[in-house]
């Protein structure tokens, strides 16, 4: 069984991703980490001429062992990985190690912005889980609060805007919700509710098929 997980950044999709993981015990995958190593690994060549060709072998030698999580969760990495993510060659080498891992005997989730479209259009399951922008600076300023990284709403709404404008016009990826995919809002949920939202969805098309 494969379930796909979409969603614009802090929507809630990794968390939900990895409860549901757990609850299937089934591998689990956060796409956006392997855009983030090629962004993080290029953070000193992002304004060298040919930082695209850079930037695909980096992509193509990519061993996401190498990174550690926390240098992948900044907002700069966030942002490179934003700027990678729209070399279509980047995205072609970065397919070839999603699909290998969606092709894992007991199936596999899978997060990301185009799993349900472009890299498992046939999942079982696809979710695309969103919510509203505030929502999603408001719950991002908190956690990055509580792990003591000083920041303001505003500087995090604004980046959130400003990479969800970036993400909706890159041109190797315009992404876009599946047609199959059922749609999941979590601006007025808690985690708990949300996870629950989730379950329900999943086990709704599981009883169908
Ligand atoms: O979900 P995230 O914030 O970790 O993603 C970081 C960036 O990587 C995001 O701005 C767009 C890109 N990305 C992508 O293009 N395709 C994916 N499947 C996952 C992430």
């Amino acid at each position: 069984m494969i379930i796909a997980i979409d969603g614009p950044a802090a929507s809630g999709k990794g968390t939900i991703s990895k409860k549901l993981a757990a609850h299937f015990q089934l591998p689990h995958m956060d796409t956006g980490l392997l855009y983030r190593a090629v962004g993080y690994a290029m953070r000193d060549d992002l304004d060298l001429p040919n930082w695209e060709q850079v930037a695909i072998e980096k992509a193509q030698t990519l061993d996401l062992a190498q990174y550690d999580e926390n240098d992948l969760t900044t907002a700069e990495a966030g942002i490179a990985a934003s700027k990678v993510a729209r070399v279509p060659e980047v995205r072609a080498a970065l397919k070839q190690v999603q699909i290998k891992f969606a092709q894992q005997p007991g199936g596999a989730i899978l997060d990301g912005r185009d799993i349900g479209t472009r890299i498992c259009p046939d999942a079982e399951v696809k979710l695309y889980i969103t919510a509203d922008a505030p929502t999603r600076a408001e719950r991002r300023t908190k956690q990055l609060n509580e792990r003591g990284v000083n920041v303001h709403f505003d500087e995090i709404l604004a980046q959130i805007e400003k990479r969800d404008a970036d993400d909706k016009d890159n041109p190797a990826g315009a992404f876009f919700v599946a047609a199959d995919a059922h749609l999941l809002d979590t601006t007025k949920l808690s985690i708990e509710a949300a996870f629950q939202a989730a379950l329900q969805l999943v086990d709704g098309v599981l009883a169908q098929k």
